[in-house]
């Protein structure tokens, strides 16, 4: 019998990893079966265990204990085994993807685009992490950039969708934008498409970071966290997080008062997820892409979307090759040790982790 392993974690101590053998799934009628091929380790991946109760992550591949969870991925899979119409062994799809060798899907609604997983655990789940893309059938697939795809692809595809919403609307008034984990590639992203706008876009970083993300030429200005109060209070700001911090937040608020005039959250690198308390002043509001996802769905039509993303990330993936070193590990314990690394915020900004599976 041919095996399969899993990765799972400690969901209350998410560096305790351990490695589960068991048998190749087989799917039943209307299923398919795929291998995990290549997938990417960002913090977005770290986010996604840290808020894996509150926002369901744990939910969408089970793990084989209680108290385990499986951290979810992107990246390529290649369909093994088919009982599902219109799904064919040799296809291969991105999408999201279990830390596993296998995965056992049910696809619904085929066509030259991909499949969603219908299985039944998922049905409740956010529909965009259901969907699985052929790259016969995907407008922004380049087979020679797929390592760049695994990496940025979600994280890019935040960042559109954020500089659209502030843009559309969202900006309510400033003329300043102040993102936090500068050096994330979904903030970089974003910074570069923010340079479209008219408006100040600066960077705030670890004082280790400050040099990579000056660096990358998408900011006005970068400041580390510890200089945030040489920001002027004068002008009208919109503050995005991606760090989380509930200091920072703290003492931005503090120090722009009513300069401050819109607080997005987006990520938690800094994995600090104590409550902000009091803060007196805009209060910070959750940011959900699928809202502007199908509001410009509305707008554009879904190809209208597609095509303006494939051409933001065709502009965009120059910027990311030029400040990522790619670098592949192999296999289970590959996997187990990047997370580690990633996972304890000792990964370079510069490293591109992607896990040959
Ligand atoms: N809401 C959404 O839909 C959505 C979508 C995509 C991403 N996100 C979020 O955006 C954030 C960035 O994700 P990414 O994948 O782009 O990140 P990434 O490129 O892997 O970012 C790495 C950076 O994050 C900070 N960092 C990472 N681990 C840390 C740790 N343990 N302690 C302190 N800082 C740490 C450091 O930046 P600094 O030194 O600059 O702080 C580091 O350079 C994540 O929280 C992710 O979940 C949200």
């Amino acid at each position: 019998m041919a095996s399969s392993w899993t990765l799972a974690v400690d969901r209350t101590d998410l560096l305790r990893s351990c490695l589960v053998e068991g048998e190749v799934p087989v799917p039943d009628e209307g299923e398919a079966v795929l291998r995990v091929d290549r997938v990417g380790m960002t913090a977005n991946n770290v986010t996604y265990a840290v808020l894996g109760d509150a926002f369901r992550y744990w939910e969408f591949f089970p793990a084989p204990e209680p108290g385990q969870g499986l951290v979810p991925l992107w990246g390529f899979a290649d369909v093994v085994e088919s009982r599902a119409p219109g799904v064919e062994p040799g296809q291969r799809v991105y999408g999201y993807l279990p830390p596993s060798s296998h995965l056992r899907v049910r696809p619904a609604r085929p066509d030259a685009r991909g499949f969603r997983d219908a299985s039944p655990h998922r049905a409740e789940l956010p529909s965009p992490y259901n969907a699985y893309a052929l790259t016969t059938g995907d407008a922004a697939y380049e087979a020679d950039r797929e390592d760049l795809q695994v990496l940025f692809r979600p994280l890019f595809f935040t960042s559109f969708v954020l500089a659209d919403a502030l843009g559309d609307g969202g900006l309510q008034g400033a003329r300043r934008v102040v993102l936090s984990s500068a050096s994330s590639k979904t903030a970089y992203g974003t910074a570069s498409l923010l340079r479209d706008q008219d408006v100040e876009v600066v960077g705030l970083t670890s004082s280790g970071n400050t040099a990579f993300t000056s660096a990358l030429g998408c900011y006005d200005r970068v400041l580390s966290y510890d200089a945030v109060t040489d920001l002027d209070r004068d002008t009208p700001t919109a503050y995005v997080d991606l760090a989380g911090s509930t200091d920072l937040r703290r003492v931005l608020h503090e120090h722009l008062g009513d300069a401050l005039v819109r607080d997005v959250v987006v990520g938690v690198t800094h994995q600090d997820s104590a409550p902000a308390g009091t803060l007196g002043g805009v209060r910070p509001q959750v940011f959900f892409a699928p809202d502007q996802m199908r509001k410009r769905t509305g707008d554009w039509g879904r190809d209208g979307l597609d095509d303006r993303f494939g051409e933001a990330w065709r502009r965009f993936a120059p910027l990311a090759q030029e400040h990522t070193d790619v670098r592949v590990s192999e296999g289970p314990e590959g996997l187990a040790r990047v997370w580690h690394e990633v996972a304890s915020g000792s990964s370079a900004p510069r490293t591109g982790n992607v896990v040959q599976l």
